[in-house]
């Protein structure tokens, strides 16, 4: 069978992909898109513009058009069926994913040797994420609009691996074998196919995002470094220039590759907002043993050139309010805090910003007297540190407890950036003392978990 045979390349450039491999199952059904009996899966039968255009928040500033649909929402009712054997499939490989993860990646690098080399050369850390996306877009299946925008974002963020339209079937291949194999049980023919459709309509979104996306933006920047300033022992802040303009917002992060370990991508938040003289900064905190972070911190130098990817995250201000920002920055969270303070700044419009700032100790509020300066030139400005151990002149205890003994904030849009546990708990607290979720913004937790800040 050819599962997935004709996944559409909406560039036109003749990519796409014949394939012909059986499942470990070895069903011989015809799944692909626009034959046979699941041609109403088809997410347009038209190679124009892709349906995906401009549809996330998190691009740049390219919001979605009000005719914007999602490509999920035309789905059959059968997709409904295909959800739960897709879901009963999951249930079944959750405590084995690992093995499943291991598998997976044998059979794509033993079927398709040459994609081996767009990974990076260890692979132990971060190995999980595709498969693990891959999960998460078939858990997410029945809420249309969030799966969209999550696929479209990954697409677009997929040109800097270099993937081709021609690779999707092969990776979708050694997933369903991987299934198949660890789920011998309940794998059948029905089970299959649901999981060729998923998979099918998941690249179709992701290949057409990234069509679109490469008709404005480049598939990576070149940067040069700067200038590469220690604040502490473990803190740096460096400040690189694109090859070409960087359009993004205050508030984002970027993905970023050095030259030390190729292929190897990590995430780092602006720490200004965008620059009339086009520079970029980061504030890198180098973590035990940590490649990205260490190499950055205690290796590079100026001249070193590093590589971005496009900017994401939809922790921006909404200018369109004068709402005051209520912002938790926790360690080098503080980074995209202070870029939204100049961001305001800029906008000049008269809005209250209070910021907590949050470290273990003094000595770690490594950019507080940019935060008091800031504070000085802004009569809407008002910053607190809050210390978690030792002694300080500031306040003591965890961020959000600080937080709760000010206010009242029910008139407030909460910003949080930081490791994972203070997101976690920050938007708990923040939630508990009546901010509503749709007010409260933070960087991707889904990301965060793994890494530290
Ligand atoms: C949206 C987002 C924005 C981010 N912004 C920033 C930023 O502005 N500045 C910044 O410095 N980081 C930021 N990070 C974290 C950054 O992406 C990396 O995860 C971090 O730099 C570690 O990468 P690494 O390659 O050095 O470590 P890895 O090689 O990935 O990790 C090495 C090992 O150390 C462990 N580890 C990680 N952190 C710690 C820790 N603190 N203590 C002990 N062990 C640890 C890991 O689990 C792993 O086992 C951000 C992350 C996200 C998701
Ligand atoms: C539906 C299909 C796919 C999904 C859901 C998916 C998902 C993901 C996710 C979530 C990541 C983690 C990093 C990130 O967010 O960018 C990732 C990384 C990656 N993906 Fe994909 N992917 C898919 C298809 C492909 C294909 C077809 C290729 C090409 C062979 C590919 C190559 C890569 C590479 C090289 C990385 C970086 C790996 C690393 O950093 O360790 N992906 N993918």
């Amino acid at each position: 069978m050819a599962p997935f045979r004709e996944v559409r390349d909406p560039g036109g450039s003749g990519t796409t992909a014949p394939r012909s491999v059986s499942t470990e199952a070895g069903h011989d059904r015809d799944l692909s898109l626009g034959a046979g009996p699941h041609f109403d899966l088809r997410l347009s039968p038209d190679p124009g513009p892709a349906p995906h255009s401009g549809s996330r928040s998190n691009d740049g500033g390219r919001d979605s058009g009000p005719g914007q649909k999602s490509a999920f929402a035309d789905l059959p009712e059968s997709s409904s069926a295909d959800t739960q054997l897709i879901r009963r499939t999951l249930a079944e490989i959750e405590p084995i994913s690992d093995k499943v993860t291991s598998y997976f990646y044998a059979l794509l690098f033993v079927r398709h040797p040459h994609l081996r080399e767009l990974f990076p050369a260890a692979m132990d850390a971060q190995r999980d994420r595709l498969f693990k996306a891959l999960l998460t877009a078939a858990r997410k299946a029945d809420e249309p609009e969030v799966l969209d925008e999550y696929l479209t974002h990954l697409g677009q963020g997929h040109r800097k691996y270099g993937t081709l339209p021609e690779h999707y079937p092969a990776v979708g291949e050694s997933l369903l074998g991987a299934l198949a194999r660890y789920t011998p049980g309940s794998w059948s023919e029905a089970t299959e196919a649901a999981w060729v459709r998923a998979y099918t309509v998941i690249s179709q979104v992701m290949i057409d995002a990234a069509a679109e996306n490469e008709q404005y933006a480049p598939a990576w920047w070149q940067a040069e470094i700067v200038s590469h300033e220690l604040r502490t022992p473990d803190i740096a802040v460096v400040t690189v220039r694109p090859d070409q303009p960087y359009p993004f917002l205050a508030g984002q992060y970027t993905s970023l590759e050095t030259p030390w370990w190729p292929r190897v991508w990590r995430h780092y938040s602006f720490a200004s907002a965008p620059r009339s003289d086009g520079l970029l900064s980061f504030h890198v905190k180098a973590v035990p043993a940590g490649w990205v972070s260490s190499a950055l911190v205690h290796h590079a130098t100026a001249g070193d050139v590093i590589r971005l990817g496009s900017p994401a995250g939809s922790m921006v201000v909404d200018h369109a309010t004068d709402s005051g920002l209520l912002c938790l920055g926790g360690g080098t969270g503080i980074a995209p805090i202070k870029a939204l303070v100049e961001d305001v700044a800029v906008h000049g419009r008269q809005r209250p910003v209070e910021v907590f700032y949050g470290a273990r100790s003094d000595h770690d509020l490594y950019d507080i007297e940019t935060m008091t300066r800031l504070e000085r030139e802004h009569p809407w400005l008002s910053v607190r540190s809050v210390i978690s151990d030792g002694p300080t002149s500031g306040l003591s205890g965890q961020l959000p407890d600080a937080v709760r003994q000010y206010g009242p904030w029910n008139t407030y849009d909460a910003y949080l950036s930081g490791p994972p546990g203070l997101i976690r708990s920050g938007v708990s607290t923040l939630r508990g003392i009546g901010i509503p979720s749709h007010r409260i913004r933070h960087d991707s937790l889904e990301e965060l978990v793994g890494a530290a800040r």
